[in-house]
């Protein structure tokens, strides 16, 4: 177990291999175990490292209202120096992309490439933010495994089996009530971001899972297309958690995606 203190908080993270340095950015409301496939099986290619947000897993709790994108990026820029190294293929799933952008804006050159799973550029609507205060309610008075089984069912694919649900469940009912509270109301504070997407000036991969309820591969295919040279790919029998429901074709799409880049040092 892997931890460091940046930014006057305690992050957590997981890390195996060696090279350039990889950081994975979880979604919400799990934490760095998401990744346990990746870390595992990419080591041979990067310095692999997955991070529990502030807030979550292991990582220093927070308490407050909102606990912005923003923050998170600030968090992600501080880790990424403290690890050592002035930038990183950042690989992020949904909420962890909108962190990823918001990284982008305040400072691109953190960046050698970014992979965006499952997320989005656009902010929330009037009927997105709505319903983060009615999920808010929810958690509050129904509790967290309520919750955690409500969520279930929109991010994995009907055909994801019960290891996964269970690994889903494990990390959500693990979150502290403050911080899905905080983040709920961090991701309906967060602006539209799909004006960065044309200046993106480094390699970039774009995946979705194929049932992905929550960010639909249409979605997924106009970030994509903004993107100047991005890939973009499709997993079959994958919902919102592709890296968790389908990790082989996952880590073969990264695998190759990391293989064309030029090799660090070479620009
Ligand atoms: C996530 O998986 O991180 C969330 O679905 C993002 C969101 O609720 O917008």
């Amino acid at each position: 177990m892997a931890y460091l203190e940046v930014d006057n908080a305690r992050f957590h993270y997981l890390e195996a291999g060696e090279g350039p340095l990889a950081l994975f950015i979880h979604g919400f409301p799990l934490d760095a175990r998401m990744w346990f496939d990746q870390v595992e099986q990419l080591a041979d290619q990067r310095r692999c490292v997955a991070v529990d947000l502030r807030g979550s897993g292991r990582s220093s709790s927070f308490v407050g209202e909102a606990l912005t994108m923003d923050r998170h990026a600030a968090d992600m820029a501080a880790l990424i120096k403290g690890l050592g190294e002035k930038n990183a293929d950042v690989v992020a799933l949904s909420m962890g992309g909108y962190v990823a952008l918001a990284l982008l804006e305040a400072q691109p050159e953190r960046f050698r490439s970014v992979a965006l799973i499952d997320t989005k550029a656009t902010a929330d609507d009037e009927a997105g933010r709505a319903a983060r205060d009615g999920a808010k309610e929810r958690l509050l008075a129904e509790g967290r495994p309520a919750f955690a089984a409500g969520m279930l069912g929109m991010l994995v694919a009907a055909t994801t089996g019960p290891t996964v649900r269970a690994r889903v469940t494990d990390m959500i009912e693990d979150t502290p009530y403050e911080t899905i509270a905080a983040t709920l109301e961090g991701m309906k504070q967060r602006p539209d971001r799909s004006g960065l997407l044309g200046r993106i000036g480094f390699p970039a991969l774009v995946v979705v899972g194929e049932e992905d309820a929550l960010m639909p591969p249409d979605v997924a295919r106009v970030m994509a297309a903004a993107i100047p040279e991005a890939r973009f790919d499709v997993v079959p029998g994958a919902g919102h958690l592709t890296p968790m429901e389908q990790p082989q074709a996952f880590n073969a799409i990264l695998r190759e995606f990391w293989g064309a880049l030029p090799h660090p040092g070479q620009g």
